[in-house]
């Protein structure tokens, strides 16, 4: 973990698939002052991901790393890793932003990135993990929805879980409106997360992250329908 108050900009390095629109939630925070951290490098296994063209517009080092030449090694998804994990030191990369990254991690980054990498989901986690999760939330009647970041681990979406938004089902959902109320807060919460990883006031024991310096939060309920 950094220590708090370090001189020199936390390095992120971003991997994405897709859209990047949390990569541009990070990138805005850290132009508004509101997240101290800097983007080092956005590495895609998307050559046309709009992540790479969002990095690009504000020159970011920018990575497609192409998967195909991996395809055919019996350890395909390792070797693609350690060849990520190249890109990952040669930029001094300290902590790994997960932003749709459509791809799973092996041990060889995670190992590498203990408690360094984070991941964030739209549902409330252990809840819904895996994919189409607004959709299946809605599915299966919750009345309150959210996302979570957490830290990565070998279980798909089961790391230490780190900062969640709770999100309220509302009578006539659907399913992308309510992929897009959950999408707003994701927004709001992975700048907040990297910013209390910058400061150093995450510490994870077992799988509890405890958040240093949270001596009077409000310990009210959300209640929905309210
Ligand atoms: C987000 O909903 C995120 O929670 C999930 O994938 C989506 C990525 O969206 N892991 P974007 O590429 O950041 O716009």
């Amino acid at each position: 973990m950094p220590a708090a108050g370090r001189p020199d900009k936390l390095r992120l390095g971003v991997l994405a698939s897709g859209r990047g629109s949390n990569l541009q939630a990070i990138i805005d925070a850290i132009e508004a002052g509101s997240l101290q951290a800097q983007i080092v490098l956005v590495l895609s296994n998307k050559k046309d991901a709009q992540a790479l063209e969002r990095a690009r517009k504000c020159r970011i080092d920018a990575v497609f790393l192409d998967p195909k030449p991996f395809k055919d090694r019996p350890d395909s998804r390792e070797a693609y890793d350690r060849a990520i994990l190249e890109v990952l030191t040669k930029h001094e990369v300290e902590l790994i932003v997960l932003a749709g990254y459509m791809k799973i991690v092996t041990p060889v980054l995670i190992k590498a990135y203990e408690n360094r990498m984070m991941n964030i989901h739209p549902s409330l986690l252990p809840s819904f993990p895996g994919l189409d999760v607004q959709k299946k939330a809605l599915d299966w009647g919750v009345k309150i929805a959210g996302c979570t970041v957490h830290f990565v681990t070998e279980g798909v979406d089961e790391g230490p879980i780190i900062i969640q938004a709770a999100v309220p089902v509302l009578e006539k959902d659907t399913a992308d409106a309510l992929t897009a109320r959950i999408l707003e807060q994701e927004h709001k919460l992975y700048p907040r997360a990297i910013q209390l990883y910058a400061e150093g006031r995450l510490r994870v024991e077992a799988r509890r992250v405890s958040v240093a310096g949270l001596d009077s939060q409000p310990a009210g309920a959300l209640i929905s329908p309210a």
